[in-house]
């Protein structure tokens, strides 16, 4: 702890030196640097003071702080129901007093929760929060063997499902139970044995504050939440977040002046960093009230804004995109949103976003769950993800480095060490893991962890989180993000690891190998997937059965569209599958040799491509 005290006295000081030397060197952006600058100092100054408390002081604790100020003020809205902050309590009680009343919960143990997005999901993590429970945020478009896999990465005992999910519950409860796991689902009843209904005993329990010793083991190491992101090789892996980590994502909204007055519109995924920690966690510390959707709905969103006084909403590229594409209408400027926050979004779309709908404040930062840096575009320039700045640099000492595509690995120099990227140049980001910028990793994945620490970066020893992510600095300091590298690509705004994918295609009965990967597409954010296959000798590829084998085991966005069929899937001297020249050729049959194939939810197959289809999807007639 001293040692962040220290440190943020040394910011301190050091910004006094520097702002005075500062204002001589006149920058258009220097006033806002300033500003950024005193909220860094202040957010830190109050994350220390926070630390220092005794009893020790959570997130779960400023939800409860907050209640007791303002008990009926609206902290979530959703469809035709509202819950004032009061309410959002009392539900949670009922919920662990339900919990903590089933002899099929330990107190403490870790919970998988599987829901769609709705208050119950709100109410029930903070219920398990009181009963001193980690979390795991399971995605619940995710089936058999990664459920499976998701579920008992982290070591959970219990599972809570959503009503609606039953049968995906189902389709695992074997292997479940033979591990003698507790499920728990939101509804009335359920005749499913092994299955618990658990709605009819919350209705039943009382609304009693639970006592604060039933979370007294926890210490900011403990994991607090689990969040799943798709890794270069395997499944999914769980990023640990602990209650240190969720104590300073407190600060996402109030750092970027949200305030108790403001409406937040909430449609992204819980189970994602961006539903769960921006829109939920950082509502609990500036009291805002969530206006919380099931999902994401293009059409809905404005009327939605309107009815509900939303003024401040979330994003990812795909967000703002869709909002743009939709037909113009004379009301479009007509809502009170003032800021809207979120990453991925192109300076094109970016343009067209403000020209269209109006005088909105965009934020758009960079970070990642598992990270230990992040950047906020704090002054509105265009396109870029954040901007180099002196103290925040002091604080979360990172750098470009040198990146070799093909070989999909940082460059070297003579000495082994990774050679800094110039201004204008493309580079990896890393950033040194300190105690101030720590890497937890993920939850039983060692093998895991430690391929995202880069030792020996820039001097013998040392120690940089890899971030898989290729950014650029320009002249003027402003960070902009390029791509991400090695094997996994971004589709509708999910991450999709192409050896998972690959994997799975190689279950199938005629696929001998596969090499997956992304293709872009002019209009649409990210990479769509695409797989070039070998067939196995002897056998025909049959196309109808590998749509029934990736529609049966991959979620939507992760399913290859295209799959180029090859004699053998190239490979380099080092048996890395070769991707960048595939990449490069797409999928355009006017170019490639290779028999490609769409796939076709019409006909439930996959259907040979023909310069026609490729034609009205690269003019935007065919969207995908
Ligand atoms: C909310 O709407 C649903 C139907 O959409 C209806 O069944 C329910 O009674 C309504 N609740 C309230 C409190 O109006
Ligand atoms: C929205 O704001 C208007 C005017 O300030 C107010 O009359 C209305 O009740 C508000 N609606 C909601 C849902 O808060």
């Amino acid at each position: 702890m001293e040692k962040i005290e220290m440190f943020v006295l040394s910011v301190f000081l050091a910004s006094l030196v520097i702002i005075p030397f500062a204002l001589k060197t006149f920058s258009p952006y220097l006033w806002m640097d300033i500003l950024y600058i005193a909220d860094l100092v202040r957010i830190m100054v109050k994350f220390v003071s926070r630390r220092r408390r005794r009893p020790l002081f959570f997130v779960l604790d400023r939800f409860l702080e907050q209640t007791a100020a303002h008990p009926d003020k609206r902290f979530i809205v959703f469809e035709n129901e509202s819950y004032s902050f009061m309410d959002a309590d009392r539900r949670s009680n009922k919920i662990a007093n339900a919990l903590q009343a089933s002899s099929k919960y330990e107190p403490g143990c870790t919970v998988a929760l599987f829901m769609g997005n709705e208050p119950a999901y709100m109410f029930t993590w903070l219920a398990l929060a009181k009963l001193g429970s980690p979390v795991a945020l399971l995605n619940h478009n995710i089936r058999s063997k990664s459920l499976l896999h998701c579920f008992s990465c982290c070591n959970a005992q219990v599972l809570i499902a959503a009503a609606e999910l039953k049968g995906a519950v189902e389709e695992v409860l074997p292997s479940l139970r033979e591990q003698g796991v507790s499920i728990f689902l939101m509804a009335k009843e359920c005749d499913t044995p092994g299955i618990d209904s658990l709605t009819d005993q919350v209705e039943k329990a009382s609304d009693s504050p639970l006592p604060h010793s039933l979370r007294s083991h926890i210490t900011f190491k403990t994991p607090a939440v689990y969040i799943y992101t798709s890794g270069t090789t395997g499944l999914p892996k769980a990023a640990v977040v602990n209650h240190n980590r969720l104590l300073i994502a407190l600060a996402v909204l109030s750092s970027n002046g949200v305030t108790s007055d403001d409406n937040l519109y909430l449609n992204l995924p819980l189970y994602h960093t961006a539903g769960f920690i921006v829109g939920f966690i950082g509502p609990i510390e500036t009291g805002s009230t969530i206006i919380l959707r099931r999902k994401f709905s293009a059409s809905q969103f404005w009327d939605d804004c309107r009815k509900y006084n939303v003024t401040v909403v979330q994003y990812i590229g795909e967000v703002l995109r869709y909002l743009c594409s939709t037909p113009k209408r004379d009301n479009d400027k007509d809502h009170k949103v003032r800021l809207a926050f979120g990453n991925g979004v192109r300076a094109e779309i970016w343009r067209e976003f403000l020209h269209r709908f109006g005088n909105i404040e965009v934020r758009e930062f960079y970070a990642s769950t598992e990270g230990n840096v992040g950047f906020v575009n704090y002054v509105g320039k265009i396109g870029a993800v954040g901007r180099v700045n002196f103290i925040h640099r002091k604080l979360f000492p990172y750098t470009l480095i040198k990146y070799d595509t093909e070989r999909d690995e940082p460059v070297r120099d003579a000495n082994g060490f990774c050679i800094e990227s110039a201004k204008g140049e493309t580079g990896l980001l890393v950033s040194k893991i300190t105690d101030l910028a720590p890497f937890v990793g993920y939850a039983q994945n060692e093998q895991q962890t430690e391929k995202k620490r880069l030792r020996n970066v820039l001097k013998k020893g040392d120690l940089y989180f890899n971030s898989g992510d290729l950014l650029r600095i320009d002249k003027d300091n402003f960070i902009y993000f390029q791509d991400r590298v090695g094997d996994t690509f971004r589709w509708k705004g999910e991450n999709v690891a192409t050896t998972e994918v690959a994997d799975i295609l190689t279950l199938a009965d005629c696929i001998k190998e596969a090499n997956v990967y992304g293709v872009q597409i002019p209009g649409h954010e990210g990479r769509v997937g695409m797989a070039a296959v070998a067939v196995k000798e002897g056998a025909q590829f049959d196309p109808s059965k590998i749509f029934s084998h990736v529609v049966s085991y991959l979620p939507s966005y992760a399913r290859p569209r295209f799959i180029r069929l090859q004699n053998a899937v190239e490979v380099t001297g080092t048996f890395k599958q070769l991707k960048v020249q595939l990449v490069k050729e797409g999928f355009d049959p006017g170019c490639i040799q290779d028999p490609l194939y769409i796939l076709d939810d019409q006909v439930k197959s996959y259907t040979p491509m023909t310069a026609q289809i490729y034609n009205s999807i690269v003019t935007g007639g065919m969207k995908l």
